[in-house]
């Protein structure tokens, strides 16, 4: 078992030993893109491992999303669903009550488990999304000026050296699609508080960008009137119904278009599609394919939007790509405005 000491100056100083579940940064998820997903490691003994999947259900995806901020647990992920690992295996056979606090406090295996194969490293997908950056101020949400989380604060980014790359991973991490247009000098207006970021410096392929190289957490030499923007694609759009306000609803999910179930498809809905895009009222909600048939993932069934909700993303579903349908219940949207 892995301890960690941790000595606290108090009145006194008093020292506490802990089982490594204070260490937050001792789980995390990779391979989706996203924090939120992906296939579960573990750091133990200063090297990162996996999980086998014997045994790995829900309950135990539960604790996982917990710890990790994550929101609830959608699926438990087994055979290697978002790629193999490396490294050790650190732990089997996995048994949580599913309301622990963390991993840790679950029952496990814990040794270097040479009886189990990378092809069965355990995953976890979970309906929330930790937020680090945001898009203020532009005419929709997948524009504006690009405000970063540090310290559970919000602040800007200077526009030196901003590119089309790091506008991709802006664009990847807000799950809005490709990067359309870099802005500098605050084009949406200059932000208020720190400046977090200057002399960004993104390959193009990191999940967020707090990843990208960059100068220290709020070393800069800039104001907020060089504040960095960016318009992205949007995650939603309306498929051959001949105007960009109409047609087969599409929604963009870990880089592939897919399409939205028609059971229970309903004008609050389709309101949201439309608000998103910019095209004004839902005028009608339609079913069965009546744009056609899609192709490629069902993402969406049973969505059941409030109406308040800023992207058809927000809407409650089965889950991201749980669906009972076929293409031909794919649902439809016209807006009033056909622009
Ligand atoms: C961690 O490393 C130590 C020292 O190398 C070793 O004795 C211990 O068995 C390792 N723990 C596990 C779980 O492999
Ligand atoms: C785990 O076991 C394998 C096979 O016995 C060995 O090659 C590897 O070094 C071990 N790793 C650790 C960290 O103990």
């Amino acid at each position: 078992m892995v301890c960690c000491i941790c000595v606290r100056v108090c009145v006194c100083v008093c020292v506490c030993v802990c089982v490594f579940n204070s260490a937050h940064s001792s789980i995390r998820l990779v391979g989706s893109g996203g924090d939120c997903a992906g296939r579960l490691e573990v750091f133990l003994n200063r090297s990162w491992g996996t999980v086998c999947d014997d045994s790995w259900d829900i309950e135990d995806a539960q604790v996982v999303c917990r710890q990790l901020q994550c929101g609830v647990a959608l699926r438990a992920d087994g055979s290697a669903a978002f790629g193999a690992g490396e490294g050790v295996i650190w732990l089997n056979r996995v048994k949580c009550r599913g309301d622990e606090i963390h991993l840790w406090d679950c029952s496990y295996s814990l040794k270097n488990h040479t009886d189990c194969s990378h092809k069965e490293d355990a995953g976890v997908t979970c309906a929330g999304q930790r937020i680090f950056v945001r898009l203020v101020d532009g005419s929709s949400r997948c524009a504006g000026r690009v405000e970063v989380l540090h310290e559970g604060q919000w602040g800007t980014v200077c526009s030196a050296g901003w590119d089309m790359r790091d506008a991709a991973v802006v664009c990847r991490e807000v799950d809005c699609g490709e990067a359309v247009d870099v802005l500098g000098g605050a084009h949406f207006g200059p932000g208020s508080g720190p400046i977090w970021m200057d002399d960004v410096d993104c390959s193009g392929s990191e999940s967020t960008l707090k990843n990208c190289r960059s100068k220290g957490w709020g070393e800069h030499d800039c104001e907020h009137d060089e504040d960095a923007g960016v318009k992205c694609s949007d995650s939603v759009r309306l498929v051959n119904g001949g105007s960009r306000c109409a047609g087969r609803v599409e929604v963009l999910h870990r880089g592939q278009w897919g399409t939205v179930c028609g059971d229970d498809w309903d004008m609050r809905d389709a309101a949201v599609v439309c608000r998103e895009l910019g095209c004004g009222e839902a005028g009608a909600a339609v079913r069965n394919a009546h744009f056609g048939p899609g192709s490629g993932p069902i993402w969406m069934d049973e969505v059941t939007c409030s109406g308040s909700e800023s992207t058809l993303k927000n809407c409650r579903s089965e889950g991201w790509g749980e669906h009972n349908c076929e293409h031909d219940e794919d649902a439809g949207v016209k807006c009033s405005e056909q622009s």
